[in-house]
């Protein structure tokens, strides 16, 4: 069942903060919601795709927090050029849409008209990953906003919506940041207060730092574990979890 909030009372709090970020006649968005309920399995991406906004602009700027969305809906719109981070926009849009295709996979985008502009993806850890065959472990993998629309909290309120599914309390939630993949050219920050700024981004939706003696991890002292557990993880899958992420102590 696809829920649509009714959210004046959310929107407020939504357009205080928006409007202290957009003032005077900066680029400004509008908010919607969809909720997705894990035991439907198969999404029509129409159910998810939902008309109401909220336009806070003179120029009737309006930005949609969608998802989880279907691949096919992702192969309708359009990457935009802005979203390079990790390899070409076009490749992007086609991992995006694996991603969908995958068990468990989940992807929740930032859409304006039919362009992407922002997205944020779940999967179970790669085969690489000593996470791999934990069925409770779901990998946060990326998120990525085009250029032109960063710093406006899209990031932020597309890991919020991300997070008020209830998919999330399924599963122990891991999000492993290498710094060799931030961009720390167009952000202008130091190493350091980059992973300040994604820790706290991540840290907004309860994801902790952790310890870890995973090599790939240690490799560099600016790479960040950070770890959720969902409500309903039952205990062994957590004492598992334990055991992984530091095999050394467990062996
Ligand atoms: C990381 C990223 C997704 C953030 O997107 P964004 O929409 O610009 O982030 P937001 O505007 O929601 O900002 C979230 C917080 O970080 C801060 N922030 C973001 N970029 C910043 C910058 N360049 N300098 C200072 N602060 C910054 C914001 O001020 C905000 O802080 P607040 O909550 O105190 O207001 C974006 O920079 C990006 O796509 N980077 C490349 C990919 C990447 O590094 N992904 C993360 C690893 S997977």
């Amino acid at each position: 069942m696809l829920i649509e909030l009714e959210y004046n009372v959310i929107s407020e709090v939504i357009t205080k903060t928006l409007t202290r970020k957009f003032l005077g006649n900066e680029k400004v968005m509008g908010l919607n919601m969809a909720f997705y309920d894990p035991n439907e399995k198969n999404i029509d991406h129409k159910k998810v795709h939902v008309t109401k906004g909220l336009v806070f602009t003179p120029n009737n700027e309006v930005l949609h927090l969608e998802g989880p969305v279907t691949g096919e809906y992702i192969s309708r719109l359009k990457m935009d050029e802005g979203l390079s981070n990790f390899r070409p926009p076009k490749n992007q849009q086609e991992a995006l849409i694996t991603i969908c295709n995958l068990q468990n996979g989940k992807v929740f985008v930032a859409r304006h008209d039919n362009n992407i502009i922002g997205y944020v993806t779940f999967h179970h850890p790669d085969e690489y990953s000593r996470w791999h065959n934990h069925p409770w472990v779901l990998e946060l993998g990326a998120i990525e906003v085009t250029k032109s629309w960063r710093k406006y909290r899209v990031a932020y309120h597309l890991i919020k919506e991300a997070f008020s599914n209830s998919f999330v309390e399924e599963f122990i939630i891991i999000t492993i940041e290498y710094c060799w993949h931030w961009d720390l050219r167009n952000s202008q920050l130091t190493i350091w207060d980059y992973q300040k700024m994604l820790t706290k981004l991540f840290a907004s939706v309860d994801l902790k730092k952790r310890a870890t003696d995973d090599p790939d991890i240690l490799e560099h002292p600016a790479n960040v574990l950070m770890v959720r557990h969902g409500n309903n993880v039952p205990k062994e899958a957590v004492q598992r979890f334990e055991e992984l992420t530091f095999k050394s102590k467990y062996l």
